[in-house]
């Protein structure tokens, strides 16, 4: 065996390892129980004492020395490869993060949420009723006689007999006042259902917001300073309201109310939202019939008197947000709902 030749085959092997499972094979073919230097070394038994003594002589210092070199390429290659693994996994916190996308409040909760925080800036206590709710809170204490149109099965959702999806938010006129004596300053919002077809202005199921006030002394002209404050809240302090002559079985006199209207102004092409006449409906209102404190305990017509309102949400948004088509605020379509996000 030529030790020389071994020794600088072996060191050209370790410095060529480029890697430590690399260098690991080499250790083994060089220093391993297997390889020629370490049989080598085990047979000087063999040899005859001269002999013994400087061939194992040789044989260790060569094992020395290839055993520091591997272990200096070993602690080399463990460095080079920690590096090379700081690299590749380095994370790079300044990077902008994955951002989830945020939600929003959908048009008409937050029409619904700016008309209620008017009328609770007006002192009103928001108050709940249901959906479903029996033939008695929907017609027959609210006024309206046995052959009332909107009795109608075409008109309305009959659940059996005498239990109907409300069609307005009016029956909670009753609850309240059944709830506790007057005053009451009270609003309620909530889905109402008609079997209405559905076209631009109209859908089956709607959102009302209703009012009701009843105190001493309440007269029309505080029912129409509330509403201008209403409307001015809603449409722009610049509105005015005027009040048209209407009918509602439970409330007398009745009126429709109208607001001046907001998008005239706006460009001086012809207004498609008020077709010209200058005012747009937004809601019926009028006095509670007196009739309707005799369903109540504790409402005495010599004592009290008060005044009511109604308003659809979504006419509401529509109006507001120039919305040619209120089946568009049902769709869900995110295209369109973004835009008030
Ligand atoms: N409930 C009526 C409707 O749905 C609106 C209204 C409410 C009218 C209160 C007068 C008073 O059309």
């Amino acid at each position: 065996m030529d030790l020389d030749a071994l020794v600088s085959d072996a060191q050209a092997r370790i410095a060529a390892a480029t890697g430590s499972a690399a260098l690991e094979q080499v250790r083994i073919d060089v220093l391993g129980r297997k390889a020629p230097l370490v049989l080598a070394l085990r047979e000087l038994g063999s040899l005859d004492p001269e002999e013994r003594r400087a061939r194992g002589a040789d044989l260790n210092r060569a094992r020395r020395s290839l055993e520091e070199l591997v272990d200096r390429r070993a602690r080399e290659l463990a460095e080079a490869e920690l590096e090379e693994r700081l690299r590749s996994d380095r994370l790079d916190v300044t990077l902008p993060g994955i951002v989830p996308p945020r939600g929003y409040t959908h048009l008409i909760e937050g029409t619904r949420r700016d008309i209620l925080d008017v009328f609770v800036g007006f002192g009103y206590r928001m108050v709940d009723g249901p959906e479903i709710d029996t033939v008695h809170y929907n017609f027959d204490a609210l006024n309206h006689a046995p052959t009332h149109p909107s009795r109608q099965v075409t008109d309305t959702f009959y659940v059996c007999d005498d239990v109907v999806l409300r069609t307005h938010t009016s029956p909670v006129q009753i609850r309240t006042m059944e709830a506790g004596p007057p005053p009451v300053y009270m609003a309620t919002a909530g889905r109402c259902y008609r079997r209405d077809t559905p076209d631009a202005t109209h859908t089956a199921m709607f959102t009302q917001i209703e009012g009701l006030v009843v105190d001493r002394g309440i007269t029309l002209g505080h029912l129409k300073g509330t509403l201008l404050g209403f409307a001015r809240a809603i449409f722009g302090a610049e509105r005015e309201v005027r009040l048209r002559p209407h009918f509602f079985p439970f409330t007398e006199p009745s009126v429709e109310v109208d607001v001046s209207c907001f998008n005239c102004a706006r460009d001086g092409s012809p207004c498609r939202v008020c077709r010209g006449e200058g005012w747009v409906e937004i809601l019926g209102a009028g006095m509670v019939d007196p009739n309707l404190y005799g369903y109540v305990d504790g409402y005495d017509p010599e004592e009290v008197s008060g005044f009511a309102f109604g308003m659809g949400v979504e006419r509401v948004a529509g109006l507001r947000h120039d919305i040619p088509d209120i089946r568009l605020l049902w769709e869900n379509d995110l295209r369109f709902m973004e835009q008030f996000g």
